[in-house]
């Protein structure tokens, strides 16, 4: 039977601002934090760091002309709050301004829709300084101010609106083992952070609907994180490790938003370095999102373990706070690896699906990101990449089993357009459609929009 899904199904790609953009100090940009931690030696793999990245700041016409020859309708990108407000607070930057209007006119000339994600990981240095970022209250504040700003000047073209992105790796990789910014280690601060991060998204959601809503008719949410978790046997207590390891990681963040309050397991296990919402605030964040946004890479198997117990996971495993979870992940031995390590198990994201949609009733889901880094060779202006053509197909297929199954979902963005700084990891990790040779700066699709309306077309999204 051929393979359907919705006929207004939307395909993009994503992309982050500091990933891709370069111009780290031009046009009066502030610095924020990932410049600074990436020129912390050691940091970084290889040294790297988004000085110049992929030069999109200069090249983004280039790029959207490619972008429009792969035949994407959609393109996630993030706002650099520096390039707005240098000090992320007071002066508006016009410059700033007037980048990202002439990255939205371009995308729109080409029949691209934007879809813009107001934060995406890069805290403007002034306020980690001045404030404490995100372990700051004052951060919630200066981020709704922001916000504001953002949807005053681009709101009347700009239609789809991220919060956040993935405030579990932020209060996780950045204040717990420190290996992105701001590099703090600390079993309590993430989750003061995580609880500002949700404050934060809440006060812009009620800005936007106050304030823009009605003149500009567009939709808010946030986008979060989550690998599935398989439980290792049958056991009771390992399906319980399965599902308490998805709270930690998911419901951390999307209880509040759709339930009106943090999972019980948390408020138990965490205690007091768990803080807790007044009344006003349940209030304000509890229906804080249009829609689910989803971020999804990879599953684990998840087995209970004595509590105390020292586990030992690689980092890549993503066990947070494992301490408060008592939860062992391990992956299978015969599953496939990405260049990331991370196991490729394409019906994870199909159980995560029927999982959000069963949890928070039937909420419209979409994937803003999903994607696999592979080695990739160019070989005479051609890219030989067929292991990036199996995950595709694999998880696509799972999206389609997943609205079969009852999910509502929407759209799927892959990550990334193009190959770029990935973090911790640098240039090494390539998650793009293009391909782009870091000396040079040449860009090289990897495949045709052919390719990828036939893999799309075979996997049921016309
Ligand atoms: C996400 C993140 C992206 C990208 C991707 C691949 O966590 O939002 O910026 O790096 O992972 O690792």
């Amino acid at each position: 039977m051929p393979k359907t899904f919705p006929p207004d199904f939307l395909w993009g790609s994503a992309t982050s601002s500091y990933q891709i953009e370069g111009g780290w100090l031009e046009d009066g940009k502030g610095l924020h934090i990932w410049d600074v931690f990436s020129h912390i030696p050691g940091r970084i793999a290889q040294g790297d760091h988004g000085d110049v990245a992929c030069d999109h700041f200069h090249r983004y016409k280039e790029d959207i002309a490619l972008m429009a020859k792969l035949g994407l309708k959609a393109y996630r990108f993030s706002i650099a709050w520096t390039r707005i407000q240098p000090d992320g607070k007071g002066e508006v930057n016009q410059k700033g301004i007037a980048f990202y209007n002439d990255l939205i006119n371009e995308l729109l000339a080409h029949g691209i829709e934007p879809w813009v994600t107001l934060h995406h990981w890069d805290m403007p240095a002034a306020l980690q300084m001045e404030d404490d970022g995100w372990l700051g209250r004052a951060s919630t504040d200066y981020f709704a101010a922001y916000s504001r700003i953002c949807f005053a000047a681009f709101g009347d073209r700009v239609k789809h609106w991220i919060t956040l992105n993935e405030s579990w790796v932020m209060a996780i990789l950045g204040y717990h083992n420190g290996i992105f910014a701001p590099g703090r280690k600390s079993d309590s601060e993430p989750y003061t952070v995580g609880h500002h991060l949700i404050l934060a998204h809440a006060k812009a959601v009620k800005i936007y609907r106050q304030e823009f809503k009605a003149t500009q008719g567009g939709v808010i949410g946030m986008t979060n994180n989550c690998d599935w978790r398989h439980p290792l046997t049958d056991r009771a207590a390992d399906h319980a490790a399965a599902q308490r390891s998805v709270e930690f990681l998911l419901a951390w963040f999307t209880d509040p938003i759709y339930l009106g309050d943090y999972p019980q397991v948390m408020k138990d296990r965490v205690g007091d370095r768990l803080p807790a919402f007044t009344d006003e605030e349940k209030v304000l964040i509890k229906g804080s999102s249009d829609f689910f946004g989803l971020n999804h890479y990879t599953t684990m198997y998840a087995a209970d373990v004595a509590p105390g117990t020292h586990v030992e996971h690689s980092v890549y495993a993503n066990p947070g706070i494992y301490k408060d979870q008592d939860v062992a992940l391990t992956a299978a031995p015969d599953w496939e690896l990405t260049e990331m390590q991370w196991p490729v198990v394409p019906w994870g994201l199909r159980d995560l699906l029927l999982w959000i949609n069963e949890r928070y009733d039937h909420p419209p889901i979409y994937i803003t990101e999903n994607g696999c880094a592979m080695p990739d060779t160019v070989v005479e202006g051609e890219v030989a990449d067929p292991r990036r053509i199996a995950f595709l197909d694999g998880y696509l297929g799972a999206v389609h089993e997943a609205i079969a199954g009852g999910a509502d979902v929407r759209g799927y963005f892959l990550w990334s357009l193009m190959d770029n700084f990935e973090w911790a990891s640098g240039y090494d990790k390539r998650f793009g459609m293009i391909h782009i040779d870091f000396d040079t700066l040449e860009r090289t699709p990897k495949h045709s929009a052919k390719w990828y309306s036939e893999v799309i077309g075979r996997n049921g999204l016309a």
